[in-house]
């Protein structure tokens, strides 16, 4: 086992920007786990990365099973010891623009399952890897429908409320950790993935690419902010 190399997981990561991201941290030199909840569709995914010559395995990971995911973090401090760079990236958009107080209330607690405790309890099994070496930078992927401006208008209330609480979450963990661990929440645009459809202006590449400078920031970069292409948003 070679601890050297600087390792990247990412959640939800067997199609659309996750997928991506995987591919561009491999690009460029990361050893990278790609996670995902259905077992065939991750190996599968990462054996198409994997062909190109680019370092990455497959961790079994549903991001709402809190076991599923502390197995996860043994298996990565069994195999690496060790996580440079952590992308909270699985997520799920349930509601469409069906009103909050209309909808079945299910639909609210399966998005925040996902995409909000989803999130939290993948950085909490995380972050004591990071803390051993003092070392790590945390990604959340939200969206602009996460910003307080949002909660003005009706409609998607369910995921706007989800990356609203993940944007909260970014700086909280921000003004809790110490040492060299960064965290920051960006805003990959409207992207033609699954969750985007096919009419979004970006692809899963570009988003990813907008992305990826948050994972190599040096110590004197940005941690609790929110940002899309590289400058910070309103939260
Ligand atoms: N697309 C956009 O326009 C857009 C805009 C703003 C923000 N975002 C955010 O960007 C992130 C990625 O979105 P995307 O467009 O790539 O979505 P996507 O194509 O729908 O892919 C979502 C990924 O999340 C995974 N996932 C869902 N629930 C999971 C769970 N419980 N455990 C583990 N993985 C789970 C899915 O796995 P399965 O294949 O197993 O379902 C899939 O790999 C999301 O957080 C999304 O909210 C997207």
């Amino acid at each position: 086992m070679s601890h050297d190399k600087q390792t990247a997981l990412v959640t939800g990561a067997n199609r659309g920007i996750g997928y991506e991201l995987v591919k561009q941290l491999a690009l460029n030199g990361f050893r990278v786990i790609l996670a995902g909840r259905n077992p065939e569709m991750g190996h599968e995914a990462a054996r198409e990365i994997w062909e190109s010559n680019l370092d990455v395995s497959f961790v079994v990971m549903d991001v709402t099973n809190q076991e599923s995911i502390r197995q996860a973090a043994i298996t990565v401090n069994e195999r690496y010891g060790r996580l440079d760079v952590l992308i909270n990236n699985a997520g799920v958009y349930l509601d469409e623009n069906e009103k909050l107080l209309n909808m079945n209330p299910s639909i609210l607690e399966k998005t925040m399952a996902t995409n909000f405790f989803g999130a939290y309890h993948v950085i909490h099994s995380f972050i004591p890897l990071m803390e051993k070496q003092d070392f790590g930078r945390i990604i959340n992927l939200s969206s602009e429908y996460g910003a307080m401006s949002e909660m003005a208008h009706q409609g998607v209330g369910a995921y706007k409320l989800s990356k609203l609480a993940l944007n909260g979450l970014t700086r909280l963990v921000a003004a809790e950790i110490k040492g060299d661990i960064k965290i920051n929440a960006v805003d990959p645009g409207w992207v033609s993935s699954d969750m985007g459809g096919p009419s979004a202006p970006r692809t899963p590449k570009h988003a990813a690419e907008s992305i990826l400078w948050l994972a190599t920031i040096g110590p004197e970069g940005p941690s609790g902010g929110f940002f899309r292409d590289e400058i910070q948003i309103p939260w």
